[in-house]
């Protein structure tokens, strides 16, 4: 397939039919990244020695807020342990778990870690009170996210697949205590690497136009309306197609904003940082 054929049908897949926006450029990375999709079915196949430490490298080469490296990763391989986490992180308010993280080998937990800047500020007689403080709650949070997807990417690049789990914060003081957190640490998300299955591969899911997030020089308020009435069809076809229920695109943003139910637990998540020493300040 040439390049731009490759691009068109990446760009139609992730915009629907028709509707890929104009000029996009191109290269290997970009059309890795485009190729992105979710992956809940894997292979029970171990991963090739060195995938961990090569993601880590990935994960570390990200940019990381002052220098400080305010994030760690748990690997998880044991199958016992994985099931116990599994069942922590069950869906309630849909019926579901995320039995991925039994399939495949290795579950990657996300630690907004300051401990380590902690020790050193106290260790030097400073009160690290600063840490308390909600920008270092931001702070952490986005180098371990930052770290993740640049582990996410190397990883699909690696022809491996992935899915995070946010529900790793369902019951994040329980977590937390399973894996021998120390204060000022917690998991923010996992995520799960393996092999894909082939016999049950997984999609790629359709984006919105780009005006639902994208303004140029100033915020527009209105634009992202017409971008949502116009992604309802990608949507459907795209659930349709792979054998979801019926339900529109605000239904699914309803569904997660209204009524703490569904949060399945991470309403408590507050009270779980506050107490692992986060957001005194
Ligand atoms: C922080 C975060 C947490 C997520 N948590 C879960 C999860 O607990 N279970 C799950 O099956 N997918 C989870 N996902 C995957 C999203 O559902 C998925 O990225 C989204 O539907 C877009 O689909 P795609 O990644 O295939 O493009 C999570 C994604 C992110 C970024």
């Amino acid at each position: 397939m040439s390049t731009d054929d490759e691009r068109h049908e990446l760009l139609e897949q992730r915009y629907g039919k028709g509707k890929a926006p104009e000029g996009v450029r191109w290269n290997d990375q970009i059309a890795g990244m485009l190729r992105h999709r979710s992956v809940r079915a894997y292979l029970p196949d171990p991963l090739p020695e060195g995938t961990l430490e090569t993601l880590v490298a990935a994960a570390q080469s990200a940019s990381t807020s002052s220098n400080l490296h305010q994030w760690s990763v748990v690997a998880v391989t044991d199958p016992e342990l994985k099931a116990e986490i599994a069942a922590t992180t069950r869906m309630h308010s849909v019926d579901r778990g995320n039995p991925q993280i039994n399939e495949a080998p290795l579950l990657l937990l996300w630690v907004a870690d300051l401990s380590r800047s902690h020790a050193i500020a106290t260790e030097a007689g400073d009160s690290g009170d600063v840490l308390e403080q909600l920008d270092t709650f931001l702070v952490a949070a986005t180098d371990a996210a930052l770290a993740a997807q640049n582990a996410t990417v190397a990883a699909e690049s690696l022809g491996l697949g992935t899915v995070y789990i946010g529900a790793a914060r369902n019951k994040a003081r329980e977590l937390a205590e399973m894996i021998g957190l120390p204060p000022l640490s917690f998991v923010s998300f996992g995520l799960v690497v393996g092999v894909p299955d082939p016999e049950r591969p997984a999609r790629i899911r359709p984006r919105p136009a780009q005006e639902l997030v994208l303004h140029r020089e100033r915020y527009d308020t209105s634009a992202w309306r017409e971008a949502a009435d116009d992604y309802e069809e990608e949507f459907r076809t795209f659930r349709e197609d792979v054998g979801l229920g019926h339900k529109t695109w605000r239904e699914s943003v309803l569904m997660v904003s209204s009524g703490v139910e569904a949060m399945d637990g991470r309403q408590n998540l507050g009270e779980t940082v506050r107490a692992r020493g986060f957001l005194a300040g």
